[in-house]
C-alpha cells in the first residue's frame, strides 16, 4: 500500500506564486482526479510529483521517506501529447524504458535480456490492445494508439505512482469512453495510485476515488489574485469503488 504525504507544498516562479500550502494525504492505492481552472498549477503540481521540477518549500514523502529529487521508475507520466519517440517501432518504444534501466548510457540490450525485454514489452502492448501493432512507427498510429502506447511505455516500469496530465485531453469522444474504461482497468490490475488531471469533470467523477480542486486563493492583504492556488475542495469518492471491486 502507498502512502503519499504532501504538507504546505509551496511553489514560485521567479517570485510569482503558483501554488501555495497544498496539503494532501494519499493511503492506499487512490485515484485521485485534479481539476482547476487554466493556470491554476495543475501541471506545475504533476511536474514536482514526477521531480522534473523542485518545490519552493514543503515536503513530499512517499511511504515516510522524501520524494526523490529527480524522475525515477516508481512515477509513471503520461501527457495530453504524443511522448514517444517517432524514430522507433512501437515494441522499440516499450522496449526503451526497461533498457536504460539495464544500460543506463546506451539504453540497448542484447542476446537474452533482449528477448526477455522484448517478451515482457509484448505483455504490456496486449494489455493496452496494440499488440498487433508491434512493428509499427507511432506516425501511422491514430491519437488514441498512441496514448495506448504511452501508458504501456509508462506501465512496463511499473511505477507505483501514475501521473496523467489530460491524457484523453486530444481525443474523440468514442475513443475517450475506450480509454477510460482501459485507464481503469490498468489502475485496478497494477495497483498504482494514480494523479490524473483533467478538465471534465463527468470523467472527473466517473474515473476518481477522490476529486480534488485546485483554485487560486485571493491574497488577503489586497485582493490581488495572484497568491498561488491551492486545494479548495477535497472530495472523496471512496464508498463507490476501490481497486479490488
Ligand atoms: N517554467 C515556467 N516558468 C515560469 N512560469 C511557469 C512555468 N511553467 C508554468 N508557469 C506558470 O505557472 C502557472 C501554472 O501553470 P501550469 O501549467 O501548472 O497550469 P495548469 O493548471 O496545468 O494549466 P492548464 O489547465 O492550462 O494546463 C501559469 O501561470 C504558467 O504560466
Ligand atoms: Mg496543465
Amino acid at each position: 500500500m502507498t502512502e503519499i504525504s504532501i504538507k504546505n507544498l509551496c511553489k514560485e516562479y521567479n517570485d510569482a506564486p503558483v501554488l501555495r500550502n497544498v496539503n494532501m494525504e494519499i493511503s492506499g492505492e487512490e485515484f485521485c482526479v485534479i481539476v482547476g481552472a487554466s493556470g491554476c498549477g495543475k501541471s506545475t503540481f504533476l511536474r514536482i510529483l514526477l521531480g522534473e521540477i523542485q518545490p519552493s518549500s514543503g515536503e513530499i514523502r512517499i511511504d515516510g521517506r522524501p520524494l526523490p529529487p529527480e524522475p525515477g521508475p516508481e512515477r509513471g507520466v503520461v501527457y495530453q501529447r504524443y511522448s514517444v519517440f517517432p524514430h522507433m517501432s512501437v515494441l522499440e518504444n516499450v522496449m526503451l524504458g526497461p533498457g536504460f534501466a539495464a544500460s543506463p548510457l546506451l539504453g540497448r540490450l542484447s542476446g537474452k535480456r533482449r528477448r526477455a525485454a522484448a517478451d515482457e514489452a509484448m505483455h504490456y502492448l496486449r494489455e493496452v490492445g496494440l499488440d498487433h501493432a508491434c512493428s509499427l512507427y507511432p506516425a501511422s498510429l491514430s491519437g488514441g494508439m498512441q496514448q495506448r502506447l504511452a501508458l504501456a511505455q509508462a506501465l512496463i516500469m511499473k511505477p507505483q505512482i501514475l501521473l496523467l496530465d489530460e491524457p484523453f485531453g486530444a481525443l474523440d469522444p468514442g475513443t475517450r469512453k475506450d480509454m477510460q474504461d482501459l485507464i481503469l482497468r490498468l489502475w485496478r490490475e497494477n495497483r498504482m495510485v494514480v494523479f490524473m488531471v483533467t478538465h471534465d469533470l463527468e470523467e472527473g467523477f466517473m474515473l476518481g476515488t477522490r476529486v480534488v480542486v485546485f483554485d487560486k486563493i485571493p491574497s488577503l492583504k489586497d485582493g490581488n489574485e495572484n497568491s498561488g492556488a491551492t486545494i479548495t475542495y477535497d472530495i472523496p469518492l471512496n464508498g463507490r469503488r476501490k481497486p479490488c471491486d
